[in-house]
């Protein structure tokens, strides 16, 4: 018998329930009748139709939209982003990587991407705010663990996780110690200002994605022995991926219509990926470190 994605999810989950706690009460949750998730004090969350949990407190509209993540999984998965998850890989093989939280993860493919070609048996959970986003990613990449939550207010326990990616997305580094092992590893996809500069030069904004300035700083604020590895290339765009290209970066957000076309007509052969990778490991003693 061939099992429904929903039950691949809630298999991973009810095997995996120890690493949840309930986000209104902060208390242990098991999981009942594989089909929802249970605090001690009652609390309770369905799993959804496609085998994720929401626990939001409350719910979040977003930009991050269903047809955002259709055209970011179109270029995400068309080999645009094959040198930045290589250098995750690398940066997240050297270390433990058992259980690895994706903190932002979006619609899931890089999650999905990273634990497929690292080595042993790996646990994947992804959250976001985004349910759109976790929608597509309990769809497209059953077996890993999908909830979406506020990564400001993880609802996972203290000391549960090998490691944590924050790919593009915001960070919170109270809540990354808390949830990290100690000795845990924290990597940090940073984009650089080469990213996408085709695109900037034709939207003219600097709209960079970094939610600080100096994230390096930041990042060695809370944990040891950091390293940066930076990767730049350039990927050939294939016919048909500028259209998706352009949808899926918040760069064109608030752009006009005309200027989007403007955009499409322009023969783009090549597009740009700059990033830093930032690591660094968890110090001993940080699980009861303050929510910044
Ligand atoms: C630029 S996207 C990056 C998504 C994915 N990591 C990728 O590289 O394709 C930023 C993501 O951060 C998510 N996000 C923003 N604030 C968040 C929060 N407080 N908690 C969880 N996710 C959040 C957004 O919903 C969005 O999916
Ligand atoms: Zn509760």
């Amino acid at each position: 018998m061939t099992l429904s994605k929903k039950m691949i999810n809630a298999q991973m989950m009810d095997c995996n329930a120890d690493l949840f706690r309930c986000p209104v009460c902060l208390s242990e949750m098991t999981m009942v009748d594989k089909s929802r998730l249970v605090c001690m004090t009652n609390h309770s969350f369905d799993l959804s139709k496609n085998g994720y949990v929401n626990l939001a407190p409350q719910a979040h509209v977003t930009k991050y939209d269903q047809s955002l993540f259709e055209a970011r999984k179109t270029v995400m998965t068309s080999g645009f982003f094959d040198g930045v998850l290589e250098a995750l890989v690398s940066t997240v093989e050297t270390h433990a990587h058992a259980v690895i939280l994706d903190a932002g993860c979006g619609e899931g493919s890089h999650l999905s991407t990273i634990v497929e070609r690292l080595t042993g048996d790996v646990t994947g959970v992804g959250i976001d705010l985004s349910k759109e986003g976790i929608t597509a990613a309990a769809k497209e990449y059953p077996g890993l663990i999908w909830s979406v939550a506020d990564l400001a207010n993880c609802p996972f326990q203290n000391d549960k996780f090998d490691a944590i990616l924050n790919v593009l997305s915001p960070a919170n580094y109270g809540e990354f110690t808390r949830l990290l092992k100690p000795g845990g590893l924290f990597v940090k996809a940073v984009p650089e200002s080469g990213y996408l500069k085709e695109l900037r030069a034709i939207f003219y904004e600097d709209k960079g994605q970094k939610d600080d300035a100096d994230p390096v700083a930041r990042v060695a604020e809370h944990f040891d022995a950091v390293s940066t590895e930076r990767v730049t290339y350039t990927f050939p765009l294939a016919e048909g991926l500028l259209a998706p290209l352009i949808q899926m970066t918040p760069l064109t957000w608030g752009a006009s219509a005309d200027k989007i076309e403007e955009a499409l007509q322009m023969a783009i052969s090549e597009i740009t990926i700059d990033f830093t990778i930032i690591s660094g490991v968890n110090r001993e003693g940080t699980g009861q470190c303050l929510v910044e």
